[in-house]
């Protein structure tokens, strides 16, 4: 009898447990539920991971696969996602893939595409971060200038009058090619003193014939070109005031010494220089063929400092250095390129 209650009692227990065990597992879901919200706070009722696969599903409709949804979901932020979906893959694939594809930029490449649908998308690309899209002095930036050697100053990026190079030094004379007094930026100066020791080294020479031009001087250079030349043949080779490069004392012009009177290009002194600026963080600001781009004709005598990384990223892609601000300097290199 005793043992029938005992027996009985441990029934009772076992089923009270159960009916617990039951009862509880609700509140284990519900429980979890809240620790994962806990560890992801993003993750809300009315968000992403809905809004995602809703995106997903529109892209799969849309013909991309599975790697490439998740590629355009990675390099296009949530604000721009819609624009995908307007567009054909075939349009905006490519333009993502590309090197120097800026986020920021999408519409704009798009746009630009559908008017220019003779270019590559290399180019489009190309044309929208340097913003050639629009015409050369129109909708200018003033630039930032607290960037020392990455100040870009061109027909887009302006400074103001007060604006100069900075640690400003006096170039020592035995550099100048005349008598005139000029000036470089500390770090730029010392740069060049290194490639100018060892070109004549090597058997080389050359000379400064213009170097820092603050904003009054370049008034003045500007206005004498315009008054030669007519202001569109000038704007193809001198800057107007605000912006030239000089401004930032960062650039320099060169000539080979001993003077030869003969196109620089064709020199001796510029063979040496141009195959060997870059070591010392100098590039060929305005390089042939990209005329379309800086907005200036080719100077082989005009050199800008820029610092060595930089300086070898140039030379060995062939970009301009406009290219290289946008995606290196402003946007502080999106893809870790570097
Ligand atoms: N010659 C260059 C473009 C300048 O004037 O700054
Ligand atoms: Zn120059």
């Amino acid at each position: 009898m005793k043992k029938k209650r005992k027996m009985k009692k441990k029934y009772k227990i076992t089923f009270f447990l159960v009916i617990v065990l039951i009862c509880s597992i609700p509140l284990f879901f519900f429980l979890s539920k809240e620790n994962k919200q806990k560890e992801n706070p993003t993750e809300t009722k009315d968000t992403p991971v809905i809004n995602e696969s809703a995106i997903e599903k529109k892209l799969k409709s849309l013909n991309y696969t599975k790697e490439e949804i998740s590629f355009v979901l990675k390099e296009v932020k949530e604000e721009n996602q819609d624009i995908l979906l307007k567009e054909e893959k075939e349009v905006v694939l490519p333009i993502i893939k590309e090197t120097y594809y800026i986020d920021d930029y999408l519409e704009k490449y798009i746009t630009y595409y559908k008017e220019n649908s003779d270019l590559t998308k290399k180019e489009i690309i190309t044309r929208v971060n340097t913003h050639i899209d629009e015409p050369f002095y129109t909708n200018t930036i003033e630039t930032d200038t607290t960037l020392g050697k990455f100040v870009l100053l061109n027909k887009y990026y302006h400074a103001n009058e007060t604006y100069q190079g900075k640690d400003l030094i006096k170039v020592d004379s035995q550099y100048n090619l005349y008598g005139s007094e000029f000036y470089l930026s500390k770090e730029c100066y010392h740069a060049f003193l290194k490639m100018y020791e060892d070109a004549l080294e090597a058997g080389y020479g050359f000379k400064i014939n213009s170097a820092y031009r603050s904003y009054e001087s370049q008034v003045k250079i500007y206005q004498g070109w315009v008054n030669k030349d007519g202001q569109t043949l000038a704007d193809t080779y001198s800057a107007r005031a605000g912006f030239s490069e000089h401004q930032t004392g960062y650039a320099f012009d060169v000539r080979d010494f001993p003077f030869t009177n003969d196109d620089y290009s064709k020199t001796k002194s510029f063979t040496w220089v141009s195959e060997n600026a870059y070591k010392y963080g100098f590039i060929i600001r305005f390089p042939k063929d990209k005329e379309y781009i800086t907005g200036y004709q080719y100077e082989p005598w005009h050199y800008r400092y820029c610092g060595e990384e930089c300086a070898k990223y140039i030379h060995d892609t062939g970009i301009t250095f406009e290219e290289y601000y946008e995606y290196f300097i402003k946007y502080k290199n999106p893809r870790g390129l570097i």
